[in-house]
């Protein structure tokens, strides 16, 4: 399904209710919830207002495990545009999770201990019973994580190439094109379809034609995102600017 809100907070604000009421039911089972997340500019103020429900309203996260979806590679944790520094200042440094509960691909991995890595991040999903949510943005590419176009249905964690379009889309944060790695490693899209519930957000009238192609496009590995039309626990939720192509 496709949900339109005015604006993005008012979508962020309920996305955000979604996630705290998971995890609330989750703590009163004595269970944990396993979060699947997303950096980049679409899920900031969703963060923003976990934060915020953390700081005001009590919600625990200590019941939580995170997975991310991406890093780039190669990529310092500690680097200004690495998604390890990222999801620290926008959501971890400023609530209760465990360090150990947050999971994130490595982006300093030897080479050749890359495969073995996304096969254990695969395992480790599984481990705890799989994704219970997953968080989704969208690419100019029809990227979800950094599944670019070629990708397979039933892909798993790996190192891929970035597309062009990604890189310079990603140039502003690097500084320049050249300086933005080539290469990331990205949970597949069959790790993302295994997510018991996923929700693809997007703002902004640059996303609408590529929103347009995820939800009324022919399915076809040119646009991963399409991919998620196959799966009845997606829902694809967008401020009006972003739905304004859709028929
Ligand atoms: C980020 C990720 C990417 C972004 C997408 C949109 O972890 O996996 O797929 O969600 O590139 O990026 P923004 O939100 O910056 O427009």
């Amino acid at each position: 399904p496709v949900t339109v809100y005015s604006d993005e907070q008012t979508a962020s604000a309920d996305v955000a209710k979604r996630i705290a009421s998971l995890i609330i039911s989750k703590q009163e089972k004595g269970e944990q919830a396993v979060l699947g997340l997303a950096t980049g500019a679409t899920p900031v103020k969703v963060y923003k207002e976990l934060i915020r429900l953390h700081k005001e309203e009590g919600l625990s996260f200590a019941n939580v495990v995170t997975f991310n979806l991406d890093e780039y590679y190669p990529m310092k944790p500690d680097a200004d545009q690495s998604y390890v520094r990222f999801m620290n200042e926008n959501l971890f440094n400023h609530i209760d999770i465990a360090a150990e509960n947050i999971n994130i691909p490595n982006g300093e991995l030897a080479r050749e201990d890359i495969e073995d890595f996304c096969l254990k991040y695969e395992q480790k999903i599984s481990g705890f019973g799989g994704i219970d949510l997953q968080l989704l943005g969208i690419g100019r590419t029809g990227h979800i994580g950094f599944n670019e176009p070629g990708s397979a249905p039933n892909s798993g964690t790996r190192l891929v190439t970035l597309d062009d379009l990604t890189r310079r889309d990603a140039s502003r944060d690097f500084g320049g094109v050249a300086n933005v790695p080539t290469k990331a490693i990205t949970m597949g899209i069959g790790t993302i379809f295994k997510a018991k519930e996923i929700i693809l957000m997007a703002w902004n009238e640059k996303k609408a034609s590529i929103v347009k192609k995820a939800v009324e496009g022919e399915l076809s590995s040119d646009v991963p995102a399409t991919f998620l039309q196959l799966s009845p626990n997606v829902e694809f939720i967008l401020d009006t600017d972003a739905a304004v192509s859709l028929t």
